[in-house]
């Protein structure tokens, strides 16, 4: 799949533009929300943070960071059959995800301008960002072939409404599990210089830092509305979606283990250390956060992992849709099965910890 060129006439798509993969539950979303709503933000309990955060984007420390240096030119073949597939998938997957953020910046930025110009200026500092990123990772993904057609996804992917309490939360975890990613790959890979096969990660060092301010940024927002955080719903919502961040990132890191060892990464062992750092760092935002270290956690994770990829291989047998289906039941069971009763492990109060951590 990943490494199909999109027939024009088929698609659309113009020859050597790759088609997108199809939409799973898996695949980064674009997103849309109640942009009246957030104009309305009221931020003045986090007055001095935001000021502080705008400060930094406005610095612009990564201006000139996104350069591709002489040693992208050469011949990438050498990296070949699934390590190949599972490279351009990872490539593909994160340039979505930077582009899914960007669109979602900029209309912000465009929806919030004469409304709220703080905010309207920040939003366009976060997707100054992100297009970089985005940009940058498909110059990448060019060096195998490919390329995504930015432009046919902006028209042609569906959009998904979350209202702006689902956005904050879910758009400050994937800031700062995307930090927690990209850090942990630079300091294997400094450790590990031997598996350094592509130049992309030597930038991931001051790249992560961008994504770290976006968290930030998203922080304020956050704490800046009690009730996102001093209520059960709030605590309901940020453990859902905890877990749903978490329950993705397992799923795919573990479906891509042939990537991960290619650069000498145990998949398992990375999961679980983005993971714990991820939900250690939550604890500065929300009100309340997984347990990650019980002994249940990981292992039930990973039989929904397990799960899922039966339920790709199902979903590729050639069977009638009807036997699929039935064949797929059990297996989606124990996917709700494991979720519901990771869910329901104790958690951890973050606002009885706040004062020492702030
Ligand atoms: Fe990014
Ligand atoms: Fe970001």
């Amino acid at each position: 799949m990943v490494n199909s060129i999109a027939i024009p006439e088929a698609t659309g798509l113009r020859a050597g533009i790759k088609a997108p993969v199809q939409e799973t539950l898996l695949t980064p979303r674009f997103y849309t929300t109640n942009f009246d709503a957030i104009a309305q933000m009221d931020l003045s309990g986090q007055q001095a943070e935001l000021e502080a955060i705008l400060a930094e984007l406005r610095a612009d420390y990564n201006r000139y960071h996104f350069v591709r240096n002489e040693e992208f030119e050469q011949c990438w073949n050498h990296i070949d059959g699934d390590t190949r597939k599972a490279f351009i998938d990872f490539l593909e997957r994160s340039c979505t995800s930077e582009f899914s953020g960007f669109l979602l910046f900029k209309e912000l930025s465009r929806k919030l301008k004469g409304r709220n110009p703080v905010l309207s200026e920040a939003f366009s500092l976060l997707a100054r960002d992100e297009a970089r990123h985005a940009g940058f990772l498909n110059k990448a993904m060019a060096d195998f072939g490919l390329s995504l057609d930015l432009g046919y996804l902006t028209k042609n992917r569906p959009y998904t409404f979350f209202p702006p309490e689902w956005v904050i939360y879910t758009v400050y975890l994937s800031e700062k599990i995307g930090y927690w990613r990209y850090i942990l790959v630079y300091r294997h890979l400094q450790q590990h210089p031997e598996h350094q096969i592509y130049p992309l990660f030597r930038y991931f060092e001051n790249w992560c830092q961008d994504e770290n301010r976006h968290g930030d940024f998203f922080k304020v927002l956050l704490r800046s509305q009690p009730k996102l955080w001093n209520n059960w719903k709030a605590r309901f919502w940020s453990r859902f979606f905890l877990l749903t961040v978490f329950a993705t990132h397992t799923l795919t890191v573990l479906e891509r283990s042939s990537f991960y060892e290619s650069i000498g990464i145990d998949s398992h062992e990375y999961n679980q250390q983005v993971i714990d750092n991820t939900n250690e760092t939550a604890k500065r935002a929300f009100p309340s956060i997984l347990d990650t270290y019980h002994p249940e956690f990981f292992p039930r994770l990973e039989k929904c992992a397990i799960a899922s990829q039966t339920l790709a291989a199902i979903s590729s047998n050639q069977r009638p849709t009807v036997i699929q289906f039935c064949q797929k039941l059990p297996w989606i069971a124990v996917i709700v099965w494991q979720l519901l009763r990771l869910y329901l492990l104790p958690s951890i109060n973050a606002e009885t910890s706040r004062t020492a951590v702030n």
